[in-house]
């Protein structure tokens, strides 16, 4: 009796073998493709949310540079330096500062201090500054003094914790108007860490203003004012084509006055005056217009431009006609200052920028979310954007952020009916919805999907969530022709505490580490996998989470296979492809899959969940292949 018990209860710990799900039938028809993919279908999306640029892709150390906040001036960030018997003070001067942007300037005070006992203040970074060995860190700075006393000033760059100097320069004494000083700090054999500041240091009694102390460590391609390696380059694995920017209700503002403007995002750093945002920062504008159109070019990605549409967040409008009419120009000169050669006035200003050559620009989207305007003026508003863009860039392709009448859209950004957001949903609510789009009419304009994610796991979505993506990527693929445009959001968030705004998103970092969510590899499978054709795929079978689609590649005659089990069973697929004149034995397969859906990546952990390549041997026109328990599979098949 005790053994039977005893028997009992180790078979209860012991995980159940896998049964497997009943085999499933797909078909494939090779030889007759129903449409061509979209070129365009698999793009990101993007805003300053959750630290994106800011503490983010923005390659700058240094937080709050200009001394404001989302609330009004400030000294966050920023500590006062007394050493041994040093006196000094930091204040806000807002009578003084080194532009009309940025009027307003920290005046440093010191009232005592010598070689032994210096004053100054030191930055803490977005959650610290990660430092690396025998790196160079450019830094710039505004400053003057009201006399030579003061004289030169030391930066230093220092670990919070053992207090050793990782790198250290000096500046010249500081002159009595606003000048700016330019200084780099290199740093020796240290380990890399992100427990570090950045300090400035007096030895003589004297005062200065300072605005705009900035730091930057090499950024992706060495650009200046640029990006952070890391980041960039888990996008440029996604083989993004398109982004669109700059939002998000980070376009559209809280209030009518706070919205994007993008004339002030351009030019000097000095002459940007920063603005506050929906999602609790600042935006200190570091990452401009043309630094969102570097961004496309350096990914090759086409910008999805969203321009100000006169809406704002907390239900404010511009009512149509005359009063509208300011913000149509300004979309117009956005166009021109993206799409004009340098003799145009907004194109001169791109090239006073650096950047002579005009961009490529075909997609252009009026504001963001419009079914939340309880005004009902969207309709009307879109159809005065329209109509003067189109008479001045025929060519380009204008996005509806809502559905409207008045004028034909060639693209909508489309949003889930019932939740009417973006397409933000559960796992459960993609699964049931793959075949959202198959049935849809076609005789309408094309769908951007803006928006969309699974939003299972924090901060970063986890398997589950994954595998709800991928189901839904099936349907994207299958109705291509329809959805020309797809893009998950949000994109990125720095997961320090406070970082995150919104709990479910596709990229984790801190000032030191990224790492990708189970929902970034899902993506990376099929954008990477992406043929440009759309098979006809055929899928029966029992299990209601099961999922296919199939694309092929009429220049490689690639067959491109996804394969979505988000069952806890394993599935054996026959998969039949119909019409194949040659097939070769030898394919590869992709997969990406975990023991539970709760599994995940972290910034402690970032590879738990990662595609593991793979062969298969067998692949002819019927074979079968078992797709494991929550698993994302891509087959890659040489039809040559
Ligand atoms: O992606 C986060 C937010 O969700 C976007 O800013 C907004 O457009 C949507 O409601």
């Amino acid at each position: 009796m005790r053994l039977l018990r005893l028997a009992s209860l180790l078979f209860s710990l012991t995980p159940v073998a896998a049964i497997a799900q009943e085999t499933a039938t797909l078909t494939i028809d090779t030889a007759q493709p129903v449409a061509s993919v979209s070129p365009t279908l698999y793009g990101i999306m993007t805003e300053e949310i959750n630290y994106s640029y800011d503490g983010g892709l923005y390659a700058e150390l240094v937080s709050n540079r200009t001394f404001q906040t989302n609330r009004g001036l400030s000294l966050e960030h920023w500590t006062l330096i007394q050493n041994g018997n040093a006196r000094a003070d930091l204040e806000i001067d807002r009578t003084t500062g080194p532009s009309a942007a940025i009027p307003h300037s920290l005046k440093f005070t010191v009232t005592a201090a010598n070689r032994q006992a210096e004053a100054g203040f030191d930055n803490t970074g977005f959650w610290g500054m990660a430092l690396q060995p025998s790196t160079s860190y450019q830094g710039s700075f505004y400053a003057k003094a009201d006399n030579p006393n003061l004289g030169e000033l030391t930066i230093r760059l220092v670990n919070d914790d053992s207090g050793k100097i990782a790198a250290s320069t000096t500046t010249t004494a500081l002159g009595g108007s606003w000048q700016k000083y330019d200084f780099t700090l290199k740093t020796g054999d240290l380990t890399p860490s992100a427990d570090n500041h950045l300090e400035f240091l007096a030895q003589r009694p004297g005062t200065a203003w300072f605005q705009l102390i900035s730091l930057f460590p090499p950024t992706y391609n060495n650009e200046p004012n640029g990006k952070r390696t890391d980041l960039m380059q888990k996008l440029a694995a996604l083989h993004p084509s398109f982004l669109r920017f700059p939002g998000g209700n980070y376009l559209e503002g809280e209030h009518l006055n706070q919205h994007y403007e993008w004339k002030k995002t351009i030019g000097p750093l000095v002459d940007r005056p920063t603005h506050p945002t929906p999602w609790t920062y600042r935006s200190s504008d570091g990452i401009g217009l043309l630094e969102f159109l570097t961004w496309c070019e350096d990914l090759h990605m086409e910008p999805l431009l969203a321009v100000f549409s006169g809406y704002s967040l907390l239900q404010e409008h511009i009512a149509p006609g005359k009063d509208l009419e300011p913000y149509v120009q300004d979309a117009l000169d956005e166009i021109e200052y993206v799409t004009g050669d340098a003799s145009t006035r907004w194109g001169a200003e791109r090239a006073k920028g650096g950047h002579p050559a005009p961009f490529h620009l075909k997609f252009i989207e009026v504001g963001n979310e419009e079914y939340h305007d309880q005004s009902g003026t969207y309709d009307a508003r879109f159809a005065q954007f329209y109509k003067a863009i189109k008479q001045r860039y025929p060519q380009l392709q204008l996005v509806a952020a809502a559905p409207v009448t008045s004028v034909r859209p060639d693209i909508l950004d489309d949003n889930d009916h019932n939740l009417r957001t973006h397409f933000y949903r559960t796992a459960q609510q993609f699964f049931v919805d793959t075949h959202h789009y198959d049935a849809y009419d076609r005789s309408g304009p094309k769908i951007l999907v803006g928006e969309w994610a699974t939003r299972e796991g924090s901060p970063t979505t986890n398997l589950g969530a994954a595998l709800g993506d991928a189901a839904w990527m099936t349907g994207l693929e299958r109705n291509s022709d329809l959805v020309v445009m797809a893009s998950y959001a949000p994109l990125f968030v720095n997961v320090n505490p406070g970082g995150m705004q919104w709990p479910s998103d596709l990229i984790g970092y801190d000032a030191m580490n990224s790492y990708g969510s189970p929902s970034y590899y899902a993506q990376l499978l099929f954008s990477t996998h992406l043929g440009n054709q759309i098979l006809d795929a055929r899928l029966d079978t029992t299990n209601p989470r099961l999922f296919a689609a199939a694309t092929c590649d009429s220049k490689t005659h690639l067959l491109h296979l996804k394969l979505v089990n988000a069952s806890s069973r394993p599935q054996p697929i026959a998969i039949k492809l119909a019409g194949a004149a040659h097939i070769r034995s030898h394919a590869t397969v992709t997969t990406l899959s975990g023991n539970t859906t709760q599994e995940t990546n972290s910034i402690t952990d970032p590879n738990r969940i990662v595609p593991a390549a793979g062969n298969i041997a067998n692949a002819a026109a019927t074979f079968t292949q078992t797709v494991p328990k929550y698993a994302i599979q891509v087959i890659d098949i040489d039809m040559n």
